[in-house]
């Protein structure tokens, strides 16, 4: 299996990163934060306050949920613009520190993995917890400021103020949660993007990993 882990903080380019990685090594991608984000969605929705652990545990272990290109259906319903909206964003630090609900994304990242053969996953506690067997873990960070301005340019009704605020809140609780909070791993790659441009990331990202990937079949056959 041929995992490649992202993770990092909001607005640090993991996204961006991760599509055009998969689309240059033909591999497929996964946006672990859209299914915490649709979790969360699924518990506004169904009326579940996201502070209530037992219940929105159940709705994590119950949901359908089926990740596109881009696209997230909920049990049925299109919620890829809605995750992405103030609300969801809100709720979702709380469901995420939930251990219950990281358990059951864990294993549903786990088996995704597993049918493909691997991917590019993007999100928090990929390499550090999820695959700690990745070929490469890189760890994407960036200023606050230019994080912040990535996601307000991202979402053109929300104010650079309101996001950069929203963002320091969440960098806060990713980073101070009991369960799987956001580390580097001991052996991911740091890669400020802050001055980068996209091309030189990814560029630098293949040349890894082909490496890597060389070195493992060396020592293994
Ligand atoms: O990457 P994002 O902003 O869409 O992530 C949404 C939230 O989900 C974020 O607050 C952290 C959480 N998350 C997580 O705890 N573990 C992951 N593997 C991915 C996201």
């Amino acid at each position: 299996m041929r995992v490649i882990a992202i993770d990092g903080p909001a607005g640090s380019g993991k996204s961006t990163v991760g599509r055009l990685l998969a689309e240059r090594l033909g591999l497929t991608y996964l946006d672990t934060g859209a299914m915490y984000r649709a979790v969360a969605f699924a518990a506004i929705r169904g009326g579940v306050d996201p502070v209530d652990a037992g219940p929105v545990a159940q709705l994590a272990q119950r949901i359908d949920l089926q990740l596109g290109n881009g696209t997230v259906v909920v049990d049925g319903v299109d919620a890829s613009v809605e995750i992405r909206g103030p609300e969801v964003s809100r709720a979702v630090s709380t469901v995420a520190a939930n251990p219950d609900v990281r358990a059951e994304m864990r294993s549903r990242q786990r088996a995704w993995a597993a049918e493909r053969g691997g991917g590019v996953i993007e999100g928090r506690d990929i390499g550090s917890v999820v695959f700690p067997d990745a070929v490469l873990k890189v760890y994407l960070t960036a200023d606050p400021e230019v994080r912040a301005q990535r996601r307000a340019k991202e979402m053109t009704d929300l104010a650079y103020d309101s996001v950069a605020a929203d963002l320091a809140r969440r960098d806060a609780a990713d980073q101070g949660r009991s369960h799987s909070p956001l580390v580097e791993a001991e052996d991911a790659v740091v890669l400020d993007t802050t001055g980068m441009g996209i091309e030189e990331v990814l560029d630098h990202l293949v040349a890894l990993v082909e490496e890597r990937s060389a070195a493992r079949e060396e020592s293994s056959g």
